[in-house]
């Protein structure tokens, strides 16, 4: 079996970090990284459950991948995270050619089932124990860590991280697949995060994003003392050369006044709360189990911004839900008209198997409906979004620069500089003619223009002119 392995990643921010630390893991069990999947020995996919249309895509390159391996049998194709853990061996059902398909919570020993398969030579299908009908205890054991190797070499942006600090859900909104293929809540030890992030600033890395499903949700007891988020941001906030902290994603519920007031005293926690709402309406929220009624939710941020004025806010929606009506959608869009989120992200409701939603309600909103509310819904948050961002035209903003813009490709302007892009603490896009030198550096950039998305501007300075 060949060495050279390539990955694919789809789906949120817990596959990137997923994917990095198995590029971590597997370099350290001596295989080669490959940018391009023709030059690779090993082509796995990190794939995402959390609506059809992402599974399609996975079960359709797999598909493409059927006449290469008859060609070049030697060559491996892995399936790995949330659609392995909930298709399990039906993935070698409807794609023969996979050789090996492996959860989540089992990716931590790739290494180890690489060099079965090379042994063995049949496919091999690894993944977590499902949660019903075993004991709490054993399917927690059956999630098992990933962890960060000493490889700085392997990040993306060497200036930016996730950190993870808890694994799983128990929410269990009936809509959501993630509490099935990712496993009980489980929160790490603040000790290990805080040495994860003093590793990262030590390789150079100035921005730290925390990650949980609900990443507010998180608890720690340990010798009588008890740690929620808040108190993990206060020692992140300590360590010597992170410049910027951020948290995703929000639990409504749980955004509790010591966060805010996390937020607003500690000043390299970002002013940037993405706290997904779902849907305006009571109905629909009480269908989906979501635990709060838009009342509660609208209270919720008029506490952030009465904590933490200026801070941008953002949600997510979900449109044609199992009977939402005119009247429930027209709720969401009076939501969305009164809150005036930085930005929302707007699905259209898939329904996913052993979900309660799936179990207990027919997908009866049409697709043309769905499509219709998507769209309009879309249009509202974009006007919205861009009168907001008009505010900063003439302003001065502090970017943290990440690279050319996608937009721009690495296309260069007549006087030999780039597109790049970056972002602010309240995580808004900023769009600006540079250098490529400046990448991974904060600068000053004045606002010239601006749509729903993206802020156009300027250099003024870089740091060390500002500072
Ligand atoms: N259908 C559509 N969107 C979904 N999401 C989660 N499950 C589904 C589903 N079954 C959305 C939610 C969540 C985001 C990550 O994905 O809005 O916040
Ligand atoms: Fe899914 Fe709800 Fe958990 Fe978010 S909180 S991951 S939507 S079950």
């Amino acid at each position: 079996m060949g060495k050279r392995f390539y990955i694919e990643t789809v789906g949120c921010q817990m596959n990137e970090l997923d994917s990095e630390l198995v590029i971590a893991a597997l370099l350290e069990a001596g295989y080669e990284y490959v940018p391009r999947r023709q030059d690779a020995d090993i082509i796995l996919f990190n794939t995402c459950s959390v609506r059809q249309h992402a599974e399609d895509k996975i079960y359709s390159a797999l598909g493409r991948l059927k006449h290469l391996k008859e060609q070049k049998p030697g060559k491996i194709i892995g399936v790995l995270g949330c659609m392995a853990q909930k298709d399990q061996g039906l993935i070698l059902k409807r794609a023969p050619h996979v050789d090996l398909v492996v959860g989540p919570g089992q990716v931590a020993r790739l290494p180890e089932l690489l060099q079965k398969l090379g042994e063995s030579g049949s496919p091999i299908v690894e993944v977590s124990l499902d949660r019903r009908g075993v004991s709490q205890q054993r399917v927690r054991a059956s999630f098992l860590p990933l962890d960060r190797k000493e490889r700085p070499s392997v990040r993306v942006t060497p200036y930016q991280a996730y950190v993870r600090v808890m694994y799983g859900c128990d929410k269990f909104c009936t809509y959501c697949v993630v509490p099935r293929v990712r496993g009980p809540e489980q929160s790490r030890s603040p000790s290990e995060i805080l040495d994860e992030v003093r590793q990262l600033a030590d390789q150079g890395c100035l921005e730290i994003t925390l990650l949980g499903q609900t990443v507010n949700s998180y608890h720690w007891t340990e010798g009588g003392k008890t740690w929620r988020l808040s108190d993990v941001l206060a020692e992140v906030h300590e360590v010597e050369g992170i410049r910027r902290i951020k948290f995703v994603t929000n639990y409504p519920c749980d955004m509790t006044p010591d966060l805010l007031q996390a937020v607003r005293d500690l000043p390299k926690v970002c002013p940037y709360l993405h706290v997904p709402a779902q849907s305006g309406s009571n109905r629909i929220l009480q269908r989906m189990k979501r635990g709060y009624t838009v009342e509660e939710y609208r209270e919720m941020l008029a506490a952030i911004r009465e904590t933490i004025p200026g801070a941008a806010i953002t949600s997510d929606f979900i449109v044609g839900f199992c009977g939402e009506t005119e009247e429930d959608f027209a709720a969401t869009v009076k939501l969305v008209e009164d809150t005036r989120f930085k930005n929302s992200f707007i699905f259209k409701y898939s329904p996913r198997p052993g979900t309660k939603a799936a179990e207990l309600w027919p997908d009866d909103v049409p697709e043309e409906v769905k499509r219709d509310r998507n769209n309009e819904l879309l249009a509202i948050q974009n006007r919205i979004a861009e009168e907001e961002n008009r505010r900063f035209v003439g302003q001065v903003v502090e970017v943290l620069v990440e690279g050319p813009s996608k937009a721009s490709g690495k296309q260069r302007q007549s006087d030999g500089s780039l597109q790049l892009t970056g972002r602010t603490a309240c995580d808004r896009i900023v769009v600006f003619p540079g250098s490529s030198d400046l990448v991974g550096q904060f600068v000053s950039v004045k606002i010239e223009a601006v749509s729903a998305v993206t802020l156009f501007g300027h250099v003024l300075a870089a740091e060390a002119a500002v500072s």
